[in-house]
């Protein structure tokens, strides 16, 4: 396996609509996918499209939200793991497994409505690594 092209960046904070506004008046982004909830998840995402990436606003949904620990360490929000793409979601995880890192429970639907697995940011000198079946037909 070798992974393929950064996906998106995913940042972690309070209020998707405050980091919206801010990438809107400070940086000018033009292209923003409102936010919708992912129950499954625990979180609520929306979208900044850059020319090359996308990044991920992801802000806390209900009380067992996976990133609620995140926001209590960093309140004012902060990067929360990268994504690269990959051919085989269940080939990736098993050649993670084989080479002795940590993958974080099943393969499941993503955002972006692919399977998706992370992989403990032990393994990757600190970042949370999220790994994306490639979408059919993207690119
Ligand atoms: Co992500």
């Amino acid at each position: 396996m070798t992974i393929g092209r950064l996906n998106h960046i995913g940042i972690a904070v309070p209020s998707i609509e405050k980091t919206f506004e801010t990438y809107k008046t400070l940086y000018g982004a033009t292209e923003f996918i409102q936010p919708f909830d992912m129950p499954a998840q625990g979180v609520r995402v929306g979208f900044i499209n850059l020319p090359n990436t996308q990044l991920e606003i992801i802000e806390p949904l209900g009380e067992k939200s996976p990133i609620i620990n995140f926001l209590e360490k960093n309140p004012k929000g902060g990067q929360h793991h990268v994504c690269f793409e990959v051919p085989e979601i269940h080939a990736a995880k098993a050649e993670m497994e084989a080479k002795g890192a940590k993958v974080l429970g099943e393969p499941r639907i993503g955002a972006h409505g692919t399977l998706v697995i992370f992989v403990h940011p032990k393994d990757s000198d600190g970042v949370l690594i999220e790994l994306m079946e490639t979408p059919k037909g993207a690119h």
